[in-house]
């Protein structure tokens, strides 16, 4: 099954980085062929441990590299946690980078926005996240910075946010991120296997 998977890297329940996919997912339906897209939920993942880490891994873990092998792209929105991606994060990714050379976050095509309550929009924990992220093999898509600042106070609905010039601004990084996409064979996957944060 084939999608576009989006992963927030906070779990929060009103969190304005599950507001940012909510809004690619929204702009990403509207395309045409409608593609697949499925929401990574963090939780589902264990504490990374190597020893642990055998075989296909945890089935949670297993499933979460089948997805993103297969994905035509990955997008992730986070929060800066004092500079940095939060933890939960970090650990899905540690997972997602094994096997060392064999990751499922090989040439998987992988964009990346920030979003927080802040004026500065979380932009400092998308360096590093890029440096593990091609580490691990994945394939930035080339795309302005995107950084949400004062996000908190911003107009949404369920569909994500709501003000013209934010639109606007994931708007062309959406279309970043479909030009970017990589196109995988199988039907659409039906997102039936996500916990919905939105
Ligand atoms: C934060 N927050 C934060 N904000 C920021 O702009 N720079 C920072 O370094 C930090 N550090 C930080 C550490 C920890 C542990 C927490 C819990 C929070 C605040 C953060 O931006 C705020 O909680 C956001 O609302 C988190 O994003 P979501 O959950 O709304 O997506």
């Amino acid at each position: 099954m084939t999608a576009i998977v989006l992963i927030s890297g906070s779990l929060r329940r009103d969190s304005v980085n599950g507001v940012a996919i909510a809004t690619v997912r929204t702009l990403l339906l509207r395309r045409e062929p409608q593609p697949g897209t499925v929401l990574l939920d963090l939780r589902s993942l264990p504490y990374y441990d190597q020893d642990l880490d055998v075989g296909d891994g945890p089935q949670p873990v297993a499933r979460a590299r089948r997805l993103i092998a297969n994905a035509e792209a990955v997008v992730i929105s986070t929060p800066s946690y004092n500079g940095g991606a939060p933890g939960v994060l970090k650990n899905a990714l540690d997972w997602l980078s094994r096997p060392w050379g064999d990751s499922a976050l090989t040439g998987t095509p992988t964009a990346l926005l920030s979003a927080s309550p802040g004026p500065r929009g979380a932009a400092d924990a998308q360096p590093g996240l890029r440096i593990n992220l091609e580490r691990s093999g994945a394939v930035l898509i080339d795309h302005p910075l995107v950084a949400l600042g004062n996000a908190e106070g911003m107009t949404r609905t369920e569909a994500g946010f709501t003000d013209p010039s934010v639109l606007a601004l994931l708007g062309e990084f959406t279309d970043a991120v479909w030009a970017g996409r990589r196109h995988t064979t199988g039907p659409a996957h039906d997102g039936l296997h996500v916990t919905p944060v939105f």
